[in-house]
């Protein structure tokens, strides 16, 4: 009797342990959302782990020579509700929302969404994510800009990105960027 009730205590002791070290989920509108703050951080179930499918993506781009690559959320008729087969964005990134574009550096890696899918960005990605509330291409050409050495070539599927998105109106192409296509 005495050795079974030994023999189960350090299990509770544990699991106590367990559930006090555990941060608490982030209060937003009482949705179970990540804390990348926290440390270790605070993931929800919900959450993907997209460690593996970075790596062997950015085992690639070191392969073709890209400082960028960006997964957008079309397929190549540019429809926002696609079929699974060309749910790429959600594939690298967790986050299964209709509307938004990753884009991965060899250190960073970045959606950007509209606010109708900022929580649920919250609740599907992982840490190795940021989380840009903006539309539009200017910001994340602005933030390529930023990130990438001079000359470092961006690489994208050229069917599921249209010449408006590749070359926007508000991009002032008189800067001295040099924008190179190739496949
Ligand atoms: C994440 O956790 C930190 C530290 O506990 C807290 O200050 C911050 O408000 C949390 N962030 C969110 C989005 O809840
Ligand atoms: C994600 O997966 C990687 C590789 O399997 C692992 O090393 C890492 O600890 C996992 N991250 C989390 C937060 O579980
Ligand atoms: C890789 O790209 C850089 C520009 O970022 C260029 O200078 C270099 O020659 C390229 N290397 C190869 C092997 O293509
Ligand atoms: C575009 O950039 C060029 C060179 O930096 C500058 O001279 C020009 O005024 C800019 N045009 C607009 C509309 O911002």
């Amino acid at each position: 009797m005495a050795r079974a009730h030994w023999g189960c205590c350090p299990w509770l002791v544990l699991l106590c342990a367990c559930a006090w070290g555990h941060p608490k989920p982030a209060d937003l509108g009482g949705q179970d959302v990540r804390n990348c703050s926290t440390n270790p951080p605070y993931l929800p179930v919900t959450v993907v782990n997209t460690t593996v499918s970075l790596s062997a993506l950015r085992q690639q781009m070191h392969t073709q020579n890209l400082s960028a690559y960006i997964i957008p959320d079309t397929d190549a008729h540019m429809n926002e509700y696609i079929g699974q087969h060309d749910e790429r964005r959600a594939w690298i990134t967790g986050f299964t929302g209709s509307a938004g574009t990753a884009v991965v550096t060899m250190k960073k890696a970045a959606v950007w969404t509209d606010s109708r899918y900022w929580t649920q960005a919250e609740r599907q990605m992982d840490c190795n994510w940021e989380l840009h509330k903006e539309v539009g291409t200017t910001p994340i050409v602005t933030w390529l800009l930023t990130e990438i050495p001079a000359g470092g070539c961006v690489g994208f599927d050229p069917f599921l990105l249209s010449i408006g998105m590749v070359f926007p109106q508000s991009l002032n192409l008189s800067m001295p960027t040099r924008v190179t296509l190739s496949w």
